[in-house]
């Protein structure tokens, strides 16, 4: 009987459940025709948000061995706004943020370009007068604190807002490039860029509603 049904289900398709695009990153169901689709679609739009074509102005914060990061104000030229723009989308959507225009007079966009041309990372900035601290857990050493618990916490704010000068409203960076220290790469440009001749310290940055993963990179890189 088990026989059978195996004969059956490898007559049928070559992939069984989920496969991972090694270019876009998507996980999906190749032998499912809507997933495909759907894959195909996203692969295609993703591709052509983070390509770069170079620019005749380029504001470059920083640079390293693997590529560079740009900086774009409000005043800049159309192009690089609407490149801004492109990918503040594509972020927004995989962050399931309300599409939306940024109050756009003021906000800075960093963008981390690899030396083959793909925008992989995204930091989106804006001047703030105060912020909520993110208070530490209870510690309940009873519980192994495993990543599955750390995402599901939710987070207590103290009730006092404390001074601050730049808020992070969007970090992001492309999923098969994540933990290879980008985006600590994109705050510290922030940093040291996000007010001219001087360093904000980790104390006048805040992260605005972080999610999950933000949480956890925030206090990491908060931390040193
Ligand atoms: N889980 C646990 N620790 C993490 C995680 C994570 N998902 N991400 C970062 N850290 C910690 C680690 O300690 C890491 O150091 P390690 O890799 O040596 O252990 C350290 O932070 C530095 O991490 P980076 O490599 O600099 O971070 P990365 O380039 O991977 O980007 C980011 C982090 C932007 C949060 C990425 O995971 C991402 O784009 N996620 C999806 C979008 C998102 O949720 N963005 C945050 C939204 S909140 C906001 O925009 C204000
Ligand atoms: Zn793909």
């Amino acid at each position: 009987k088990v026989a059978d049904d195996q004969l059956i289900i490898d007559a049928g398709q070559k992939h069984f459940g989920p496969v991972s695009c090694s270019t876009c990153g998507m996980i999906y169901s190749a032998s499912n025709v809507e997933d495909e689709a759907q894959h195909a679609q996203y692969h295609q739009r993703l591709l052509e948000s983070i390509h770069f074509v170079g620019w005749k102005k380029e504001r470059v914060v920083a640079e390293f061995w693997d590529g560079k990061i740009l900086m774009i104000c409000p005043e800049d030229a159309k192009y690089a706004l609407r490149k801004a723009e492109e990918v503040r989308e594509l972020v927004d959507a995989e962050l399931g943020f309300q599409q939306g225009i940024l109050s756009s007079s003021r906000i800075r966009t960093y963008l981390y370009v690899t030396n083959d041309k793909k925008i992989v990372g995204c930091l989106i900035a804006e001047p703030i007068k105060q912020a909520f601290r993110v208070l530490a857990e209870p510690s309940s050493p009873e519980i192994v604190s495993t990543s599955a618990l750390e995402r599901h916490r939710a987070w207590r704010c103290s009730s006092e807002p404390q001074p601050a000068i730049c808020g992070i409203s969007r970090i992001w960076v492309f999923s098969l490039m994540r933990r290879k220290n980008l985006a600590s790469r994109l705050v510290d440009a922030m940093r040291s860029s996000f007010i001219y001749g001087s360093r904000l310290t980790t104390d006048e940055i805040a992260f605005s509603d972080p999610t999950p993963d933000g949480k956890l990179f925030a206090s990491n890189y908060c931390r040193v």
